[in-house]
């Protein structure tokens, strides 16, 4: 497996390595839903590649950068055993060098959801995966559902920059309890982590309400408030149900799909999960 540190280096790997190449961008402390994204990227292409880059410009001042969880030797081990060729490991100022000024904003669907909490947040992320792109080339990238306005976003980007990469969505990979995988569960404390399970459970409870009639947005996300009201370690930041495609919240009944949203702190750990209803009718 080659570690290549800069964009220099990464483009001349690729030019050397001309076939389908797949990428799966990260922040690292790989858990099995990137694993997830790795394996389908194996599946799919000649050759994949993962970057493992924590990147300071999507997060906020008051956010988790110095202790974002780390762990550099497990995450190539993991890489390597699967049968990755290349990882992408740049420095931050190999991605942001001294005087960086130029940034890639998505407009209107960075706004909302997340974005409202977050406001520097999609600016980021869109900034660093032109990059990562840029510098890797691949013909496919992938991204987990979880983060669903990301992928909205990124998709959007690839559209609007006229980018010659195909976006794979791939499922959320759960914990046995329903627990959506995410690098910052390593945060909660026991207490927190047996109490994250509401987050699955109330958008399972929704689903299960629209599925029996209940197609009334505000019912649902009343319904979703409920659940998370009930347990006393959780802090509802917000419930949305919005069009699957603009990220519009939906006033009245659900028609076709609808992405049903949210996120909850325990403390100041911040967990965000998602569900699409209506999917497969
Ligand atoms: O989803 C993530 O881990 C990050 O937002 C990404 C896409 C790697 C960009 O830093």
């Amino acid at each position: 497996m080659d570690i290549l540190k800069t964009p220099k280096e990464m483009r001349a790997w690729r030019r050397a390595h001309p076939g389908s190449l797949g990428l799966t961008p990260t922040m690292g402390y790989l858990h099995d839903g990137h694993l997830a994204l790795v394996r389908r990227s194996l599946a799919e292409n000649e050759a994949s590649a993962a970057s493992i880059f924590v990147n300071p410009a999507q997060f906020g001042p008051n956010e988790d950068l110095d202790r974002y969880p780390r762990d550099e030797e497990g995450d190539l081990r993991a890489l390597r055993e699967l049968g990755v060729a290349a990882v992408y490991l740049p420095s931050v100022v190999d991605v942001y060098p001294e005087g960086y000024q130029t940034y890639v904003t998505v407009e209107g669907l960075s706004q909302g959801l997340e974005g409202a909490s977050r406001p520097v947040h999609f600016r980021g992320v869109a900034t660093v995966v032109t990059k990562l792109l840029n510098a890797v080339q691949p013909d496919r990238a992938y991204f987990g559902k979880k983060d669903a306005q990301q992928l909205r976003v990124i998709r959007r980007l690839v559209r609007d920059l006229d980018l010659p990469v195909e976006i794979v969505a791939c499922d959320t990979v759960r914990e046995a309890d329903g627990l959506a995988m995410s690098s910052r569960n390593a945060y909660l404390s026991p207490e927190q982590r047996a109490a994250a399970v509401v987050l699955s459970q109330a958008l399972h409870g929704a689903e299960e309400r629209f599925r029996d009639g209940v197609w009334e947005a505000e019912a649902l996300r009343t319904g979703v408030r409920a659940a998370v009201a009930a347990e006393p370690l959780a802090e509802l930041d917000y419930v949305s149900v919005a069009d699957s495609e603009t990220l519009a919240e939906i006033e009245g009944e659900v028609q076709g799909t609808a992405l049903l949203s949210m996120a909850v702190s325990f403390g100041p750990v911040r967990l965000i999960d998602n569900v699409t209803l209506g999917e497969g009718g």
